[in-house]
């Protein structure tokens, strides 16, 4: 359980991706949570295909969308992540808004929506 603690990561409980950034570039003294995919001789077999998944995933999203927080009153991002409680700890869905990011790239998402056979 080391991964959660403070003095691994510090103020775990905040939302702040920036910690695992140097001068922009990933700070390689800050520890990677590749624990997440288990480790020793029953590692995950699935990680490379699973990283690799999501980052296909999330880059294809940010192509063609803003996706953005809720605002607090002085216009600042208001992110205050929740989590399940219990053995498996899952974050709640976010209050997040996602729009196209242009008309061109609304468009795009509507041709693709019209010429899936699936999607009737
Ligand atoms: C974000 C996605 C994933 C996470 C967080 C994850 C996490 C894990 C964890 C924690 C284990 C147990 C490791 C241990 O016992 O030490 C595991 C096992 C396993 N995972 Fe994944 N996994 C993910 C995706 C995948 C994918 C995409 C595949 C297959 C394509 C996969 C296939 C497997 C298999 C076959 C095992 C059993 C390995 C064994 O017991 O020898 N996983 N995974």
């Amino acid at each position: 359980m080391g991964n959660i603690c403070p003095e691994t990561y510090p103020d775990p409980f905040n939302f702040n991706p920036d910690r695992f950034i140097k001068d922009g570039k990933i700070n390689p003294e800050v520890t990677n949570p590749e624990a997440v995919f288990g480790f020793g001789r029953r590692i995950c077999p699935g990680e490379y295909i699973a990283v690799d998944t999501l980052y296909v995933l999330i880059s294809s999203v940010l192509a063609v969308f803003d996706v953005s927080v809720p605002k607090d009153a002085n216009g600042n991002p208001d992110i205050k992540p929740s989590f399940s409680i219990g053995l498996i700890c899952h974050p709640d869905p976010p209050k997040c808004s996602i729009t196209p990011r242009s008309d061109r790239h609304k468009e795009l998402v509507q041709n693709l929506l019209n010429s899936d056979p699936t999607n009737e």
